[in-house]
């Protein structure tokens, strides 16, 4: 059994608004209570980061804040961006870098994943690096080398000391939103190439340490059969994490799937 504690992040992506933002916090924390067995992270959408985070102070609660994307650049003249300092000075633990929605809907490229990357860690924070598969790339058989070169460019010049605060989560595109989820087999087997290739770029210590998640479809019925398999450490949920109960049930199938 893996020492890795999981991590389960509720990636609100562009919903909620003020009151419901607030609501879904609220929820989640009285849902949760003090959660030890899987770390908690809720990206809520820039706007609300300051309000959820209030809330999670007032309530005493250790869920973790998280945005979900950031520029590279520190400041200056780019405008609509939102630097890793203003996302610090919010409160905000631990930034997504590289969502398929940023790489496929936005257009960004390996190249600005990893800056993003690096800015994230140059600054202290936590960050999750997201990589995934298209349906046209699963179906020409292109899965592994597509997940291999968005993890060697995500991670490019990552220093070791820096890569134990990097979390990678693997969302198939074709999974995300779809209702289809990849089977316990199938992402295990994903996940297992990843961790092998961590161990490449850096060492099996590191590649050990390192939380590998999963993110496509969770719900509470079927996440406990993917947190199951060995290298599937937690995940990152998308429509579920709008929904206290599902989400709560699958931060519980998490902490249920280590000893
Ligand atoms: P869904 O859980 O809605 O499929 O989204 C997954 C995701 O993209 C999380 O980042």
């Amino acid at each position: 059994m893996s020492h890795r504690k999981p991590l389960v992040g509720g990636n609100w992506k562009m919903n909620t608004d003020r009151t419901t933002s607030a609501d879904l916090t609220r929820g989640v924390v009285d849902a949760l209570k003090v959660q030890t067995d899987a770390e908690v992270v809720v990206f809520p959408p820039f706007p609300y980061l300051l309000s959820v985070r209030a809330i999670l102070r007032d309530r005493g609660s250790n869920i973790r804040l998280g945005a979900q994307d950031v520029y590279h650049k520190p400041d200056g003249a780019f405008t609509g961006e939102v630097s890793v300092s203003m996302l610090k000075d919010c409160g905000v633990q631990v930034v997504l870098a590289g969502h398929s929605e940023r790489r496929h809907v936005i257009g960004e490229t390996d190249e600005q994943v990893n800056a993003k990357v690096h800015a994230v860690l140059d600054a202290g924070l936590d960050c999750v690096l997201c990589v995934g598969e298209t349906l046209e790339q699963r179906e020409a058989g292109h899965t592994d080398p597509v997940n291999q070169r968005q993890v060697r460019a995500g991670l490019a010049e990552v220093t070791g000391d820096m890569i134990e605060r990097v979390t990678i989560a693997y969302e198939p595109v074709w999974a995300i939103g779809t209702g289809k989820n990849a089977n316990p087999s199938d992402a295990q087997d994903v996940h297992a190439k990843i961790r092998k290739l961590v161990a490449h770029l850096f060492n099996q210590d590191i590649a050990e340490r390192m939380r590998i998640i999963y993110g496509g479809s969770l719900k509470p019925d079927n996440a406990a059969g993917i947190f199951n398999e060995p290298d599937v450490d937690g995940g990152l949920v998308g429509g579920a994490s709008l929904k206290v109960e599902d989400f709560a049930g699958i931060v519980r199938a998490a902490a249920a799937s280590r000893p």
